[in-house]
């Protein structure tokens, strides 16, 4: 990305003085969490043109090629208990509908909990971490969000073709990237200001985006796979599922599959 480019993305970072830019990175993630652990202060911004190592929830890669996707953390230093935190990816998810909806003007839908979605197509997706301080309270959390913008259909490796979208290849729609990113870093900006006090408008958010409620889904955690309706979603962000055998359980962690989406029949 040229000069200027980086100028813009300045220009709108609503966190004065902290954008890091970078041609290219292994994971923005990977190298917020080093940076916060050396001290860089709240709503310090690194964005990448490409990743060679970006990461996504459950250990798996996100596909970040140069020139046609934002990849983004923001460090955040909130200041509180982890359980206090728990909505975070949600709360990420809702902003980067905002900042579509913004700069595109449609809104994705989620699938739970962390996949923005549209046309049944993964098109950006939200990674939190957090690091504790000695009394096990949060020193600071990232948070990493990666969208596909400008990619053809036919750009995406064939494991990912069926599953993955841009915001152009689903829209038809020329996407400037520099707007996208600048409307994310407004939305998350804004996410973070209500993160504490606006826990249940963000959720109820949250639950409107959410296309996983009632769908069928399957739960799958280590060898065992369960099938189910997904019913509701807690402040937490937990979701609960009345399973085939009749019973109802939060779920937290795993993969959770949606019917009819990414190849699941
Ligand atoms: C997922 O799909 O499970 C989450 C993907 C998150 C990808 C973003 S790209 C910027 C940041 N750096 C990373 O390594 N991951 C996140």
């Amino acid at each position: 990305m040229k000069e200027h480019i980086i100028r813009a993305l300045k220009e709108s970072c609503p966190w004065q003085d902290s954008l890091l830019w970078f041609p290219c990175i292994d994971s923005t993630n990977t190298r917020a969490r080093e940076l916060a652990r050396q001290g860089a202060p709240h709503g310090t911004v690194l964005i990448a043109d490409r990743q060679t190592g970006g990461r996504g929830r459950m250990g798996r890669s996100f596909h970040s090629p140069g020139g046609v996707g934002i990849y983004m953390s923001v460090i955040l230093r909130p200041h509180c208990a982890p359980q206090a935190l728990m909505h975070l990816t949600c709360a990420a998810a809702v902003a980067l509908c905002d900042a579509a909806e913004s700069a595109v003007g449609f809104r994705p839908g989620i699938k739970w909990i962390n996949d923005l979605v549209v046309q049944k197509r993964k098109i950006a997706g939200v990674l939190t971490e957090l690091g504790f301080d000695s009394q096990g309270m949060v020193d600071f959390a990232v948070v990493g969000i990666g969208i596909n913008c400008c990619q053809q259909q036919s750009d995406f490796p064939e494991e990912l073709r069926h599953v993955a979208g841009s915001l152009c290849s689903v829209t038809g729609k020329e996407i400037d990237r520099i707007r996208v990113a600048a409307a994310m870093m407004d939305a998350l900006y804004r996410m973070d200001a209500q993160l504490l006090t606006e826990k249940a408008r963000i959720m109820e958010q949250y639950r409107r985006d959410c296309i996983t409620l009632g769908q069928e889904v399957s739960v799958i955690r280590g060898d065992e796979i369960r099938c189910g309706t997904a019913l509701d979603i807690d402040e937490s962000g937990a979701l609960l599922v009345r399973f085939s055998d009749g019973q109802e359980a939060f779920v937290n962690s795993g993969e959770v599959s949606v019917r009819g989406m990414y190849g699941y029949a």
